[in-house]
């Protein structure tokens, strides 16, 4: 499983990269609006250039016409972007005419298998079931991505499956085994899941009972 960084904060990504670990990153417009970049194209074009990987930017119109002229627009940003796209019936018709142009699609707001399959059909590249907010309102976000991961193996489908709207390390561990091929996670998250108080712990005492010594000295 790869993971993604899902924020627009430079700090954060520019951390995440560092650490080696990240291999994309993901925005809505909620986070860039909460990064607060003056001058949002050249904001995505920043993150561009810091992430070797996909970067997924989201439009914001909702007509068929609009999405599409919006995500050609998008899409020139940089090579590394991917457009997202909300699962509408509009949506749906932007993806089909995206992804034949050869644009990358992250179909977005994915909450149930049937909105998975239609996305997979359009030739989305990235399919977002949106985990947190399902269990939320008390529905196990984890079985929706159980169900998407058997539903396009079956139907070997080429779409990815970006486990998004992650709340915790569990969330990621558990989406890796149920076949999520990414999971996108915000920056606390990704800190969480290098912590272990077993590993703080033992270095402490190693560090202690080393009294100083070093091997390389
Ligand atoms: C995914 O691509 C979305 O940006 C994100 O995961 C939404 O997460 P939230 O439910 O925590 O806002």
């Amino acid at each position: 499983m790869e993971l993604y960084l899902d924020t627009a904060k430079i700090e954060e990504i520019e951390e995440g990269v560092e650490l080696g670990i990240i291999s994309g990153v993901t925005t809505n417009p909620s986070l860039l609006a909460k990064a607060n970049p003056t001058a949002p194209i050249e904001h995505l074009k920043k993150i561009c250039s810091i992430v070797n990987g996909p970067v997924s930017a989201e439009v914001v119109s909702t007509n068929y016409k609009d999405m599409v002229s919006e995500g050609l627009k998008i899409s020139k940003i940089s090579e590394n972007i991917v457009v997202k796209i909300p699962i509408t019936e509009d949506g749906l018709k932007a993806t089909k005419v995206l992804s034949k142009e050869n644009v990358p699609v992250n179909m977005t707001l994915i909450f149930s298998e049937s909105q998975a399959i239609l996305a997979s059909l359009v030739g989305a590249a990235y399919i977002s079931p949106f985990i947190g907010r399902l269990d939320d309102i008390s529905y196990d976000g984890m079985k929706l991505v159980k169900s998407i991961s058997e539903i396009l193996k079956t139907t070997n489908s080429k779409s990815k499956i970006i486990a998004a709207s992650v709340r915790h390390p569990l969330h990621v561990v558990e989406a890796a085994k149920l076949g999520a091929h990414i999971a996108t996670v915000p920056f606390k998250t990704l800190k969480q899941l290098v912590k272990h108080p077993l590993t703080d712990i033992g270095l402490e005492k190693f560090l202690s009972d080393s009294r100083g010594i070093s091997i390389v000295s």
